[in-house]
């Protein structure tokens, strides 16, 4: 009895997990001019925009239960094409659940080294912490846990230092990654995870350690990632609440509160997904990440990693180019070819740009500030999201079986703009 209990409990929880997403659809959104690209992109009744359109790709979007029909309607009305990719976007998220857990059974009968990522999970937000402890504990000549301050509902602001200088050399520049500052975009983590294990654990390019210092942030979102593990799996902002009476709506956008163009291409409503808050900065996750682009001047490369959309995007946000444009360019192509030379074949080239030329102008984003905090090669990635072969877009939904490729792939890049930056280096001297 207590363990048909049990199973009922648990079955209903992972229901009533998913039952704010049920029959919300996912339209794939066929636009072919400026004014069908311009109507899509400034939609504001509850849409979640999974992917704004531009005129070489299609809008991606997911649509509650109760605007389905009208957002259909509204669309025929205006002759733009669509394709309803998924019906009801639970039975994908019940999909993700149900592949991740076939994984776990799979890796429950194996011995594994605890050091070593299991490439074909996400690792929730305690795992991602007792890992950072442990590595840091083994490895203790080359690897620092920093507590870089607490989220605002009091979670650490982890990351690793890694050196095997001890930070002390002064003529090593340093590069800074950092995850899952949107909650959602879980295939973010195992391309900094990734990036630790080969840097510490297992070292089969020597260079990036003698050459290089390390700091890497695998959740710069705590709350909000815990949040989408066990509240709301597409949930993108922090968690700040106290913004409206009763909280209605709750949460700030942190790539758009940086002090950088504040507040010039976002929102000021707090129900929206790229609400700004209340002032540049206001949110302790983005206060910590600002200390560490100004705690030493040796940070060269700073990428901040997002999904999806197969990108590379350097500022400024506002469409201005930058004085190192040029630089930030060539270096933006070297790591997307690294990528492309080593993708599968049904994944998409990568594509380097301004983010406002190539995606949309957005201001307050980690990235510019980390130009404006003089990180010469500051970037934004959207790692890919997974194809079924059928085409049908994963989004931010996790395939186990594409977590590893996706890590890997995502290193090559990173490996190749430290490459960029010690071969620059090198001719300046
Ligand atoms: C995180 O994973 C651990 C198992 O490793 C589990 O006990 C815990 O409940 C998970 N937390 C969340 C929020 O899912
Ligand atoms: C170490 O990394 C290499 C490639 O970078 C990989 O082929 C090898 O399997 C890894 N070793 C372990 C134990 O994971
Ligand atoms: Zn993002």
């Amino acid at each position: 009895m207590r363990w048909l209990l049990g199973i009922f409990v648990c079955v209903s929880c992972v229901y009533a997990r998913h039952e704010q997403y049920d029959k919300s659809a996912l339209f794939n959104v066929k636009v072919k001019d400026v004014e069908q690209i311009n109507y899509f992109n400034s939609l504001d009744y509850p849409l979640d925009i999974w992917m704004y359109a531009t005129q070489e790709r299609d809008g991606i979007v997911l649509v509650p239960k109760d605007y389905v029909q009208l957002f259909q309607d509204e669309l025929n009305s205006k002759g733009i094409e669509f394709v309803i990719e998924v019906e009801n976007i639970k039975d994908s998220l019940e999909l993700e659940d149900k592949l991740r857990a076939d994984k776990a059974r799979n890796r429950a009968m194996r011995s594994d080294n605890d050091l070593l990522v299991n490439f074909d999970d996400i690792y929730n937000l305690t795992e991602v912490n007792n890992y950072l402890k442990k590595i840091a504990e083994a490895y203790p000549d080359v690897v620092t846990l920093v507590n870089g301050g607490k989220s605002f509902e009091g979670r650490d602001m982890n990351y690793l230092k890694i050196s095997n200088s001890k930070f002390e050399d002064a003529s090593k520049p340093i590069i800074f990654i950092e995850s899952l500052l949107h909650a959602r975009e879980w295939v973010t983590l195992p391309a900094t995870l990734y990036a630790i294990e080969k840097l510490v654990v297992n070292v089969t390019d020597q260079y990036l350690i003698d050459d290089f210092d390390w700091i890497i942030m695998p959740v710069a979102n705590p709350d909000g990632y815990e949040f989408s593990h066990d509240g709301g799996r597409f949930w993108r902002k922090n968690r700040r609440n106290g913004l409206l009476p009763g909280d209605v709506c709750l949460g700030v956008d942190l790539n758009r509160n940086f002090d950088i163009f504040y507040s010039l291409g976002s929102s000021n409503n707090v129900c929206s997904d790229i609400y700004h808050g209340t002032s540049a900065f206001s949110e302790p996750e983005t206060q910590v990440i600002r200390d560490i682009l100004h705690s030493d001047d040796r940070i060269e490369i700073f990428l901040d990693i997002h999904s999806f959309g197969n990108l590379i995007l350097y500022g400024w946000g506002s469409g201005d180019l930058p004085e190192n444009a040029f630089a930030l360019h060539v270096a933006g192509i070297q790591m997307a070819t690294a990528i492309d030379e080593v993708k599968e074949d049904w994944n998409l080239n990568y594509r380097v740009g301004n983010s406002a030329l190539v995606l949309y102008p957005a201001s307050g984003t980690a990235m510019d500030y980390g130009l404006k905090a003089g990180v010469p090669l500051s970037y934004t990635y959207e790692l890919p999201a997974r194809r079924n072969s059928g085409s049908t877009i994963f989004g931010f939904l996790v395939d186990p079986d594409f977590i590893k490729p996706s890590a890997v792939q995502t290193w090559e890049g990173i490996k190749a703009g430290a490459i960029f930056l010690r071969n620059t280096r090198r001719n300046l001297a």
